[in-house]
């Protein structure tokens, strides 16, 4: 039988209790499936995709038919984690009917549970449609790397007062607007405390401190797998990259001088 699957409600029970929620990245079926055995409580199937696996400079060229191929990778390898849809740019910025269609295309084309998209006040309406169609919804606020053209760059969030009460604000208002989560990027861990506390919906911080309700990483980055970006927030567990070009250099090295293959791998 299959495993029971994580839920909303379970996670505003772990919020209620103060268990903390992991939650990691994934792109297709063999790591996501690593990660379900592990016991990871959510997969993000992020757009960050577009950087760490499809050589893009940014998020901004992802589309949704490259989200949802990665997407229904991901479900094939996942049995009790919950899997979240990362909405690429544009893909609900032009109309709330879009948005819907494109929410439903996770859901019904990639098996996923939820998506995500990024944004404050400016999205919340289109959050209200989407979550009122019957897609649970994560948001997203602080570094929003979709908007990395508004702002400039990838820094960090939240910093001055007015910055600050207006992600508060945001917060409230996603929480009004039916998110199940929301996701804190790079902002400063005592910004994060307070909205963690203000909201009643489980907050998933990356570099955003130790008081969320839970912690969200990159998987490529947390190996070491993607070794061109080394953000501080992100905690290396592994050089698993400089191993990986290890064996490379091996291999060649043994076909070149016929050291491989030997009889033990011959027929
Ligand atoms: O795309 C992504 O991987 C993300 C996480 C960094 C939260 O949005």
């Amino acid at each position: 039988m299959a495993e029971k699957k994580l839920t909303i409600s379970d996670l505003a029970e772990m919020k209620k209790k103060g268990e903390k929620i992991t939650m990691l990245t994934a792109y297709d079926c063999l790591m996501a499936s690593q990660l379900d055995d592990c016991g990871i409580d959510l997969i993000l199937v992020g757009d960050s995709v577009g950087n760490v696996l499809l050589g893009y400079e940014n998020t901004i060229p992802v589309t949704m038919d490259e989200m949802i191929h990665h997407c229904r990778a991901v479900t094939r390898g996942v049995g009790k984690a919950m899997v979240i849809g990362d909405m690429p740019f544009m893909s609900y910025q032009v109309s709330e009917e879009e948005a819907v269609r494109n929410a439903g295309r996770f859901l019904k084309e990639a098996g996923a549970e939820a998506v995500k998209l990024e944004g404050g006040k400016e999205v919340s309406k289109t959050i209200k449609t989407i979550v009122g169609s019957g897609i649970p919804v994560m948001g997203h606020l602080g570094l929003t790397p979709q908007s990395v053209y508004k702002f400039g760059g990838y820094g960090v969030r939240g910093k001055d007062e007015e910055q600050a009460s207006k992600m508060l604000e945001d917060a409230r208002e996603l929480e009004e607007a039916g998110v199940f989560s929301i996701v804190l990027e790079k902002i400063p861990a005592k910004l994060a405390k307070k909205i963690t506390h203000e909201v009643n919906i489980p907050t998933i911080g990356i570099g955003a401190g130790v008081d969320c309700d839970g912690q969200v990483l990159v998987t490529h980055d947390m190996l070491g797998l993607f070794e061109k970006f080394k953000p501080k927030f992100s905690k290396r567990y592994a050089e698993v990259g400089k191993e990986m070009k290890e064996c490379y250099r091996k291999y060649i090295e043994e076909v070149k001088n016929k050291v491989f293959p030997t009889e033990e791998h011959s027929y």
